[in-house]
C-alpha cells in the first residue's frame, strides 16, 4: 500500500541544527523509501559531501579526445577543487591541482586551450605542461633549501582511464576505478564507445552549460527518473509529436517494459532495449538510406550478431555513474556543486567517428532540442530542481517519498537489481550508496 510521506509527520525529526558533524545521523536521513530533505539544503551536509564523497570517490575529469596534442588542456573541478587535465609534451595525459605552489593561485583560467607553460600571474612562475616549475622570477633571493623540483604542481593523488574516460581520485588510497566502476558500469561506458562502426568517439564539439539554485544531486537523480518524463516534459513530447509523427510517451509509462537497473556502488542505468526502438538514439535518421545496413554489419563483423543487435536496440547509453558523470544519449554531462543551492551542469555532446557527417549534425541538433539554451527539455528540469527547493522550505512533513516500485525489484544474474522504467529504484540506489559513503569510518 502506498504511504504518504505525510505518516512520517509524528516520528521524532532526525535532523536539527549541530547535527550534520555527527555522520552516524546521516543514517536517519536515508532510509529504505524516503529521504529528509535536509540532505538537498543543509550546507553542513553540502560541506561534508565534499570531502566525504567528491574528494573520495573516483570523479570524471574528461575524456582523451578533447586533448589529442601535446599541450592540450581544459580546466575542471573534482568536487570544487580546480584542476588541469592536460596533455604533457611527453603526450601523457595528466591531472594537475591548479594551483601555484607559491601562493596558491589558480595557474590558469582559460577553460580550454593549448599550451607549452602556465605562468602563475601573481609573481611569474612558470610550469611545464607536464607540472615541472621551471621558472622562479629573481631566485637568487631563496636559499638552497628551496629547490625547483620539489614545488612542480601537485598531481591528483590517483589518476585512472578507462578507454579514453579519464578519472581522477583525491584519495591516495580507496578502490581501484576498475573496482569503483564494476563490470555493469563499464558495460554502459562501452556501448557509448562501441555504437561507432570504428570504436571510437570524439568529444571535441566544444561545451554548453546551465546552472540553476538547487543541489547537485537533484540533478544526478533526475537523470535516471523516467517517472517525470511524460508529466514534466509534456510540451516537448507533443512538439515531437507534431511535428515529427512520433511519440515518445511509450518509454515513460506506468507498464512500459523498459527497465531501471542498479548497478552497484550507486551507479545506475536505464535499459531500453525492450522497447524494440531500433537505432532510435543514435541520431541516424539523417544519414543515407542504405547506411543503416551497412552499419549494422560493421557492428555485426565487429561484435558478433548477438552484442550487436543489443547495441542497436539501445543506440545510446543512459548510466548515470556515481556520483555525477552522465552518459546520455549522445552527451558526457558532468554535474558541478557551486553550493548547497547552487549547481552548474556541463554537458559534451559525443560525435560518433566512422559515421557520415549528417548523422553527427543530427546528433548535435537533437541534442540542442532537448538541452540547448532554447531547448524544450532541460530548461523543464532546471525549473522544477528550483521548485523543488523552494518546497524544501516547508518542513511540517521534511521528507521526500521514493517509494515507487519499492519492494517489488528484482535480482539479476549479472548482479544488477532491476524494476520497471518509472520505479524510483534510481534515487533509492544513488543514495543508498551516498548513505554508506556519508556514514563511513
Ligand atoms: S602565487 Fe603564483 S607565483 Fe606567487
Ligand atoms: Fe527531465
Amino acid at each position: 500500500m502506498l504511504r504518504a510521506a505525510g505518516s512520517c509527520t509524528d516520528e521524532p525529526r532526525p535532523w536539527g541544527p549541530g547535527r550534520a558533524t555527527n555522520p552516524s545521523a546521516y543514517a536517519t536521513l536515508v532510509q529504505d523509501d524516503r529521504v529528509h530533505s535536509a540532505v538537498y539544503t543543509d550546507p553542513a551536509i553540502f560541506a561534508d559531501e565534499l570531502s566525504r564523497i567528491f574528494e573520495t570517490c573516483w570523479i570524471f575529469v574528461g575524456h582523451d579526445s578533447e586533448i589529442p596534442n601535446p599541450g592540450d588542456f581544459r580546466t575542471r573541478t573534482i568536487g570544487r577543487q580546480p584542476v588541469l587535465f592536460v596533455r604533457g609534451r611527453d603526450g601523457a595525459v595528466r591531472v594537475l591541482m591548479n594551483r601555484c605552489t607559491h601562493r596558491g593561485a589558480l595557474v590558469c583560467v582559460e577553460e580550454r586551450g593549448a599550451a607549452a607553460r602556465f605562468t602563475c600571474p601573481y609573481h611569474g612562475w612558470t610550469y611545464l605542461n607536464t607540472g615541472e616549475l621551471i621558472g622562479v622570477p629573481y631566485a637568487e633571493r631563496y636559499d638552497d633549501s628551496m629547490a625547483k623540483e620539489d614545488f612542480g604542481l601537485r598531481p591528483a593523488p590517483r589518476v585512472a582511464d578507462y578507454r579514453g574516460f579519464t578519472f581522477a581520485s583525491l584519495a591516495a588510497h580507496g578502490p581501484s576505478l576498475d573496482e569503483f566502476l564494476g563490470p555493469l558500469a563499464k558495460a554502459e561506458i562501452d556501448i557509448a564507445i562501441d555504437v561507432s562502426p570504428v570504436g571510437r568517439i570524439g568529444v571535441a564539439a566544444g561545451v554548453h552549460k546551465y546552472g540553476y539554485n538547487g543541489n547537485w544531486k537533484l540533478q544526478s537523480e533526475n537523470s535516471v527518473d523516467a517517472y517525470h518524463l511524460n508529466a514534466l516534459h509534456q510540451s516537448f513530447l507533443d512538439i515531437v509529436r507534431d511535428q515529427m509523427g512520433v511519440d515518445g510517451r511509450a518509454m515513460g509509462t506506468g507498464t512500459s517494459p523498459a527497465v531501471i537497473r542498479s548497478l552497484g556502488n550507486g551507479h545506475v542505468a536505464w535499459d531500453t532495449a525492450p522497447l524494440g526502438m531500433e537505432l532510435q538514439f543514435i541520431g541516424s535518421d539523417a544519414a543515407p538510406a542504405d547506411w543503416r545496413e551497412a552499419y549494422k554489419q560493421q557492428l555485426v563483423e565487429r561484435h558478433g550478431p548477438e552484442h550487436a543487435r543489443y547495441l542497436w536496440a539501445r543506440s545510446a547509453p543512459q548510466v548515470l555513474i556515481f556520483p555525477n558523470l552522465v552518459l546520455i544519449s549522445s552527451q558526457i554531462r558532468m554535474i558541478r556543486p557551486i553550493a548547497v543551492d547552487r549547481t552548474e551542469v556541463h554537458l559534451m555532446p559525443v560525435l560518433l567517428e566512422g559515421v557520415p557527417e549528417e548523422l553527427n549534425q543530427q546528433r548535435l541538433r537533437g541534442h540542442e532540442a532537448f538541452y540547448g539554451p532554447s531547448g524544450g527539455g532541460a530548461t523543464d528540469d532546471m525549473e522544477i530542481f528550483e521548485r523543488q527547493t523552494e518546497g524544501f522550505r516547508a518542513t511540517v512533513d521534511p521528507w521526500v517519498y521514493l517509494g515507487r516500485g519499492f519492494g517489488r525489484e528484482t535480482g539479476r544474474p549479472d548482479g544488477s537489481t532491476a524494476g520497471q522504467m518509472t520505479d524510483e529504484l534510481g534515487s533509492r540506489a544513488f543514495l543508498a550508496q551516498w548513505k554508506k559513503m556519508m556514514t563511513a569510518a
